[in-house]
């Protein structure tokens, strides 16, 4: 049992077009960074209009949906794939609300963004999800399996 809620995860992390171009991209890694989680993948990437739909394609019934496309394929992303113990959950929070007005100072989108269709940053929301989107922007030879050597914890 506790095996299992010890479950080591993985989350797919985007700084969103808006970020890149607003020079937020340092400050974003830094604080995944100094918070203690794993990079298994990092990458600029200019991300082409199937992939954009295939990765938000549960919201394809959503008004924004169409605006929501033009947004992430406006510019490079920067793509990460973090890992950890509740690393999913703790990137959530990092990030702060999907409404960067109801976003808690300290968080990415509390300090960062002020509009939902510009809030800088996405993270998966689930562990099944994490999976499915790091699978999803990054090849096998993409990701790197490795130790951290000042903190062997990080599994
Ligand atoms: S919903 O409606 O509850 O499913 O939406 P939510 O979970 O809040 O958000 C899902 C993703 O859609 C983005 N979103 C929007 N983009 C543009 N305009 C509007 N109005 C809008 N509303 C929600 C939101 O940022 C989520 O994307 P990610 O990349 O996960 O942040």
């Amino acid at each position: 049992l506790v095996a299992s809620m010890e479950q080591v995860e993985e989350t797919y992390i985007m700084v969103k077009p808006d970020g890149v171009q607003r020079g937020l991209v340092g400050e974003i890694i830094s604080r995944f960074e100094k918070k203690g989680f794993k990079l298994k993948a990092l990458k600029l990437f200019q991300c082409p209009k199937e992939l954009a739909e295939e990765h938000y394609k549960d919201l394809k019934a959503k008004s924004f949906y169409p605006k929501l496309i033009d947004y992430i394929t406006s510019g490079p992303v920067v793509s990460m794939a973090w890992e950890g113990v509740g690393v999913v959950a703790s990137a959530r929070k990092l990030i702060g609300s999907t409404d960067p007005l109801q976003a808690e100072p300290g968080t990415i989108r509390g300090d960062l963004a002020v509009q939902t269709g510009r809030n800088v940053i996405h993270g998966s929301d689930s562990p099944d999800n994490g999976k499915r989107e790091v699978g999803l922007w990054f090849k096998e030879d993409e990701i790197c399996q490795w130790t951290p050597a000042q903190a062997p914890w990080l599994r």
